[in-house]
């Protein structure tokens, strides 16, 4: 089968591989559609603790057709379609391997295999963090790298809660694009900063870097900041100093990643997710469809931080 696979720390090449075979709680799919996410650019750079470097293939999250099970699997799972998320990378090929515990039914859902990705790891995020925030009707909530991959979904999933939604972003196109999907206030990061006088009950933060700092004092009393992600730089320990400063404004940091996620809350979070697609008040955003063949030039539009929504490949 065909797979793009990592060379170097700049490139990425399409090549014939082995086809993968399903071990032990495992199920072979055939790939219809793959996530591009800012964590294969992490892995290529040799950034990502997990990833194995050169030889191996990018890749966290897949659509596509059941059409083996390994030992110990159920046999039900032939035949459906279904979203996965990889433990292990493996993505980015006609075929992969997925543990049948990290496997989700898209029968009913509405949507197709490239919105599946376009919702994969990112609606994940969004809604778990949303969840054990615990965002209510009528909170304020500031979403930070909103035209992303996780921000556009974190932004549906505050505004389906009821909350009045603070969008940072980067251009007033991508402005209005966020308005159109909740947002009630945007601000554009590339004209003006956001106000200092403004404060937040949650905070849903993408980008992290040098301004983390300044973000957790905009918190509230009472206040939840979802640390999610880091587009803008790793943090630096210095920045939670702020918590220590605001003690007396209670408030909670919540740095979270997937990773440490039981498989059972990942199904009651596409419970959750499923509902709100069904309700209407989350859709998929994807940026562009290409096939695998441009691999290498997908990976790079998500390095350059322009994508509005998530970049998907189609192997076939
Ligand atoms: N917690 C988890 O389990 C988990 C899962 C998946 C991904 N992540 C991480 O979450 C982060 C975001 O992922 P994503 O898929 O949403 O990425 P993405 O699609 O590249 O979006 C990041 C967004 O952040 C904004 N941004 C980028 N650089 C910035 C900068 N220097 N300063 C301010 N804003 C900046 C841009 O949005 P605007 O142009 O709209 O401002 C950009 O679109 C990454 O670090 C990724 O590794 C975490």
């Amino acid at each position: 089968m065909r797979a793009a696979i990592v060379k170097s720390r700049q490139e990425l090449t399409l090549e014939e591989v082995a086809e993968p075979a399903p071990a032990r709680g495992h199920v072979l799919i055939e790939v219809a559609a793959v996530g591009v996410g800012f964590v294969d650019v992490i892995a290529r750079r040799g950034e990502y603790y997990d990833f194995p470097g050169p030889g191996a293939v990018p890749g966290v999250e897949v659509a596509g057709l059941v059409t083996a099970v390994g030992a110990g699997t159920s046999e039900e799972w032939i035949g459906q379609e279904v979203l996965a998320v990889l433990p292990a990378f493996g993505g980015y090929a006609e075929r992969a391997v997925a543990d049948a515990d990290r496997l989700f039914p898209l029968a009913g859902t509405g949507v197709d295999a490239a919105g599946a990705v376009a919702l994969g790891v990112n609606a994940f995020v969004a809604d778990i963090a949303s969840h054990r925030a615990g965002i209510r009707a009528g909170e304020r909530v500031l979403v930070l790298g909103a035209g992303g991959g996780i921000g556009v979904l974190a932004t549906q999933a505050a505004r389906a809660r009821g909350a009045e939604v603070t969008v940072v972003t980067s251009s007033a196109e991508r402005g209005a694009r966020l308005r159109a999907l909740g947002a009630a206030h945007v601000v554009d990061r590339t004209r003006s900063p956001l106000d200092d006088g403004d404060s937040y009950d949650v905070v849903v933060d993408t980008v992290a870097g040098p301004a983390l700092e300044q973000n957790l004092h905009r918190l509230r009393p009472n206040g939840r900041y979802l640390l999610c992600g880091a587009a803008g730089g790793p943090p630096q320990p210095e920045a939670l100093a702020a918590l220590l400063t605001d003690f007396h404004r209670s408030p909670t940091l919540f740095a979270f990643s997937l990773n440490s996620v039981r498989p059972e809350d990942l199904q009651a979070s596409w419970q959750r997710i499923t509902a709100m697609l069904r309700d209407g008040s989350l859709a998929p955003v994807v940026d562009q469809r290409s096939p695998l063949t441009d691999a290498d030039a997908a990976l790079r539009r998500v390095e350059s931080g322009t994508p509005f929504g998530k970049v998907v490949l189609l192997p076939r």
